[in-house]
């Protein structure tokens, strides 16, 4: 997306922008690996879920992968009855049970006291999986690893294998695995498939289907062969339906976030620029120590800056930014590449407003897809 088309001067500031070019473009890569494997491609919603971006992705998937009873509402909203609904969560709660069965198509439970207490409810009215943590880890930081050590997420793999965990399977018909972060290496799917596949007692289930998770990019930087091959191995070896539900790698690279500068003045000869969004609108900043890109910078130049947000908190730093030009009251400042897992997570901390959303479609048009208010502010509390 150029630069110079966040210079359009009818956009309100701040605001998410999604690029509709970039993620049909991924879509389309979905739509390839289904009609080469038949596998039902679903889309994360927890990685960003304005329902104006939903309505985009919706056409090129055969359903939504949710994480609790509100997206599964959400997705009731938006797809078709064609489409499917399904649920993996740490955190089915009693009395959320009914709704949660009444909406969701696939129903993933968490753990071996989950499976013993739900399989067979579930089993009579949706169809009832178990998540496995394989216990195979590619992530470096543990903060973001299903398979950390004491991980809460599925049942250990190596306890079933060992029989230290008993899982009564005759209400089970499919697994789910999720143990992967921002990869573009399909080949650590397919290793952690067959690592499953192994140690799973394949002759004490009936398995209708496996969804693979996400945690995978789907640019043009990444090799689909091993999905595929994947995929159509589980299918000619086990006879069972393969979804997998990506979500950063369908929003990630689509979203931006647009801001301006609000105040530029030295402390302590170092330059500080105050922008108006703070970190609680790009929330991975703080809680990864993530250094998002940002367009128009390099690695030096004469014009260095510290950016910072507008609140009052003294960590409220985005970093330091080599910029191509020299930065004013007003000039724009367009962070890339912060399309997932930040809108999602963004909140009203000091009462700053949200950012708008908008949509960036083919004509170049933006579209507004969402605005904040007093009143949005005022109904949480
Ligand atoms: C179970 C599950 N499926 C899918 C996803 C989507 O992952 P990503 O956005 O990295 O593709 C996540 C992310 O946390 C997840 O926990």
């Amino acid at each position: 997306m150029k630069d110079s088309i966040f210079n359009n001067t009818d956009l309100m500031s701040p605001a998410y922008v999604y690029d509709q070019d970039k993620i049909v473009e991924v879509l389309a890569r979905l739509t390839e690996i289904k009609e080469n494997t038949d596998c039902f491609p679903l889309y994360s919603i927890k990685s960003a879920n304005i329902s104006g971006l939903l309505k985009i992705i919706k056409p090129y998937v055969d359903g939504f992968s949710c994480s609790s009873l509100f997206e599964v509402q959400l997705a009731k909203e938006i797809l078709d009855d064609s489409q499917t609904i399904h649920i993996t969560t740490p955190g089915y709660r009693e009395d959320e049970w009914d709704q949660i069965l009444e909406l969701t198509d696939f129903i993933t439970l968490n753990s071996a006291t989950q499976a013993k207490n739900y399989s067979e409810k579930i089993n009579s009215i949706a169809s009832c999986g178990i998540r496995i943590n394989p216990e195979l880890s590619f992530i470096n930081d543990e903060r973001y690893d299903p398979c950390r050590t004491y991980s809460k997420l599925g049942v250990s793999l190596n306890d079933i294998a060992d029989k230290k965990i008993n899982i009564d399977w005759q209400f089970i018909e499919g697994l789910h695995i999720h143990n992967n972060c921002e990869s573009n290496n399909f080949e650590q799917l397919k290793q952690t498939v067959d690592k499953v596949m192994s140690a799973i007692p394949l002759n004490d289930c009936d398995l209708k289907w496996i969804n693979l998770g996400g945690g995978y990019f789907l640019n043009n930087e990444t090799d689909t062969m091993p999905l595929i091959s994947t995929i159509n191995l589980l299918q000619e070896n086990y006879g069972v339906d393969v979804y997998f539900e990506p979500g950063k790698g369908i929003t990630g690279h689509a979203g931006y976030l647009l801001a301006t500068v609000i105040d530029l003045f030295v402390s302590e000869g170092k330059q500080i620029i105050v922008l108006d969004v703070t970190i609680n609108h790009l929330p991975e900043v703080f809680e990864y120590q993530y250094q998002p890109k940002v367009m128009n910078t390099c690695d030096k130049s004469d014009y260095e800056y510290r950016l910072t947000g507008c609140s009052c908190l003294s960590g409220d730093i985005f970093g330091d930014y080599y910029f191509d030009t020299p930065l004013q009251t007003g000039s724009k400042v367009v962070f890339e590449n912060v399309g997932a897992y930040m809108q999602v997570k963004a909140n009203m901390f000091n009462g700053i407003n949200l950012p708008v959303t908008y949509l960036f479609n083919n004509d170049e048009k933006f579209k507004l897809l969402k605005q904040y208010d007093y009143d949005s502010f005022r109904s949480r509390l």
